[in-house]
């Protein structure tokens, strides 16, 4: 069957997106499938053959041509993180074309996409908590005095539709609000701020094989960072990751049954990776956010915990494509 390996993409994820799709394509079973990485930007969509040589896409049905020879594609597996492959508008052209993927529908991953409309699409799931927060859709004086008067500091300022902590700040006093609020639009014309949680933080795997939801291990995240930002993601040895997290098996199931929780309310498909916050005085879990199109590098953590369970990333790979066909 012949896999389009999608990358690329319109946001500062890109670069992260190619490294995950690098990822794939060695752990991939090239015995199974023919797979073909898609890289999509605002220039172009092309085809890059192994010596890097490019083929442009035909969008109207999106096949390429090889040497005189139309290709159509069995399927595509997804690995654009951001726009457009995680917010739903590829899913939308997929779907337009009857070319099945790997990840979310259309509505989810807009939604996801939005970590503010996804806290009151999850909000009310037993179990489950949220810091106190805001979204903005105007970078206002006053709305920073409405920020600044009813959260208290710490808090943290976010692109409300951003990934990989780009555009993100952790905010310890007031005086520095109004500047961390400038990053963020600067990235997107909405804004969230959040409290900030006390506690440690944890991001789960979590994916659908035949209508049954499979949860991973959980992986703790010790940055050295103020926070979990895009040096401590990418960058090896700058945060301590421990698969799987240190959670007493209460917990672990406590957080498994929240997540299994938000990947139904949300209809999730494919592989998500969810962030909590474990709070440190009252063992309450926190929701940050749900990624539809997970991390793949090297250092990402999906990987980490689905060899924490036996399993390889190969293995892994191949219930996803399958699964989009069935
Ligand atoms: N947004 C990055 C790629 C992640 O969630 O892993
Ligand atoms: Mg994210």
């Amino acid at each position: 069957k012949k896999i389009a390996l999608v990358t690329g993409g319109f946001t500062g994820e890109a670069k992260v997106s190619l490294k995950s799709a690098a990822v794939v394509e060695k752990n991939i079973d090239l015995e199974r499938y023919d797979v073909y990485k898609i890289i999509i930007n605002r220039e172009k969509w092309c085809y890059q053959d192994a010596s890097g040589k490019e083929y442009k896409v035909d969008l109207n049905d999106f096949s390429i041509s090889l040497n005189g020879e139309k290709i159509q594609f069995d399927g595509v597996f997804n690995i654009l993180h951001g726009s457009p492959g995680e917010d739903g508008k590829l899913s939308g052209y997929f779907d337009m074309l009857g070319i099945p993927y790997t990840t979310s529908s259309t509505l989810t991953s807009a939604i996801t996409m939005n970590k503010g409309y996804t806290k009151a699409i999850v909000e009310g799931i037993d179990d489950l908590f949220m810091a106190k927060s805001f979204q903005l859709f105007e970078n206002s004086p006053e709305n920073t005095c409405k920020v600044a008067q009813e959260l208290s500091m710490p808090c943290f300022v976010k692109p409300n539709n951003g990934g990989s902590s780009i555009g993100m700040s952790k905010v310890k006093k007031v005086e520095e609000l109004q500047d961390a609020l400038d990053l963020a639009f600067g990235e997107d014309d909405q804004v969230l701020v959040e409290e900030f949680v006390s506690g440690r933080e944890f991001s789960i795997g979590i994916y659908k094989i035949a209508g049954e939801i499979i949860v991973l291990p959980s992986t703790e995240i010790v940055s050295s960072k103020e926070y979990f930002d895009f040096e401590a993601k990418y960058t090896a040895g700058v945060s301590e990751e421990i698969t799987p997290g240190r959670m007493t098996p209460e917990e672990v199931i406590r957080v498994s049954k929240i997540a299994e929780a938000v990947y139904q309310k949300l209809n999730c498909k494919g592989a998500v990776r969810m962030d909590y916050f474990l709070e440190k005085d009252t063992g309450k879990f926190y929701f940050i956010e749900v990624n539809t199109v997970p991390g793949q590098t090297e250092t990402s953590l999906i990987s980490q915990q689905v060899r924490a369970v036996g399993k390889t990333v190969k293995e892994f790979y191949t219930e996803l494509i399958e699964e989009m066909w069935v």
